[in-house]
């Protein structure tokens, strides 16, 4: 006699993934610039249950990042201009790693420089450093050397600053995070030809908001970067792309607060994803869509995440 579905139901799920080299112990990861540090969200989340945190971008100097207000609501999302407020690599390491370092979860640090020497500053001090996991290399920065063009813009620049953080990153893998606002293909291909390990696709897109009366911007700065569930359907379009023109895995992100956000990113070929601006209003997003993740391979009584369509491994 044959037992009942729900008898054979699978009771754990292996959900790790494989980015590169690295493993991960599943594939929903914090998004740099919205989960501050990692630490500071403890006392809310398990930091073990997530599959990566991305930090807070690192520059090689403190920053003190731009004028209030920093953040703005808009329909269906969010603007930000924060200005790439962060505590500089070296304190980074001497005051946040150390707590860091004792959670299994892979933490990634975001780097971000206006010149290369800039990049290869606060790689070489995280190289020294233990604890880290891999890089992400935030390119929509301007580059002060070449007129303040953006090195996720400009596929020579991506090309360059790759190259840079590349013979820099000796110890450990290099992600790109690109740019929406380019010829994606092109800088996809760049970061991928001078030795990225793997693309995260994508950033905030440049957007404004004005009061309507006095014409004055609702931010500090006249622009900013949009994020939340408004981008979606343009990220997901750049994912299905890019993971169509690289060889390399891609991780998604861009307005996901849900399982079902997340698969369609599995579905146009996300390796991994990223959640983001839903952490504004949900501290545990991550955390919960991890869980759904899980539940979900179970109601589809799968034991591998490998198993579930679109996962591309
Ligand atoms: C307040 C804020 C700060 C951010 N800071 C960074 C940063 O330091 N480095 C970076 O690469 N991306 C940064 N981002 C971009 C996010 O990591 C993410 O790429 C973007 O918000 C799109 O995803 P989402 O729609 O899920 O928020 C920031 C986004 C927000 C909203």
């Amino acid at each position: 006699m044959s037992s009942p579905a729900s008898a054979r139901r699978p009771t754990d799920v292996d959900l790790n993934v494989r980015i590169g080299t690295l493993l991960l112990s599943n594939p929903v990861i914090a998004a740099s610039g919205t989960f501050g540090y990692g630490i500071e969200f403890s006392h809310l989340v398990d930091l073990n249950s997530l599959g990566g945190i991305v930090v807070k971008g690192l520059s090689a100097q403190p920053l003190a990042g731009a004028p209030a207000p920093r953040l703005c609501e808009t329909t269906g999302g969010m603007l930000n201009a924060v200005g790439l407020q962060n505590i500089g690599v070296r304190a980074f390491v001497a005051e946040k790693l150390p707590a860091l370092r004792k959670y299994r979860t892979a933490i990634i640090a975001n780097v971000f420089g206006y010149t290369l020497a800039e990049y290869v500053e606060v790689i070489r001090v995280l190289e020294d450093a233990e604890g880290v996991a891999a890089y992400e290399l935030n390119i929509s920065c301007p580059n002060v050397d070449k007129g303040g063009s953006e090195f996720g813009v400009d596929p020579s620049l991506t090309s360059e600053v790759v190259t840079a953080a590349r013979r820099a990153a000796a110890k450990r893998p290099l992600w790109v995070k690109l740019a929406p606002n380019a010829d994606v293909r092109a800088t996809a291909r760049a970061a991928e030809a001078a030795g990225a390990d793997a693309l995260t696709v994508a950033n905030t897109y440049p957007a404004m908001a004005l009061d309507p009366t006095t014409g004055r911007s609702k931010l500090g700065r006249s622009t900013g970067g949009l994020s939340g569930p408004a981008i979606k359907p343009l990220t997901l379009r750049l994912v299905y792309d890019i993971s169509r023109t690289v060889k390399i895995p891609v991780i998604g992100l861009g307005g996901i607060a849900s399982l079902s956000d997340a698969l369609e990113y599995f579905r146009a070929g996300a390796t991994a994803i990223q959640v983001g601006t839903a952490h504004f209003a949900d501290p545990r997003a991550s955390e919960r869509v991890v869980e759904e993740l899980r539940h979900h391979c179970i109601e589809l009584n799968i034991n591998n995440i490998n198993q579930l369509g679109g996962i591309s491994n």
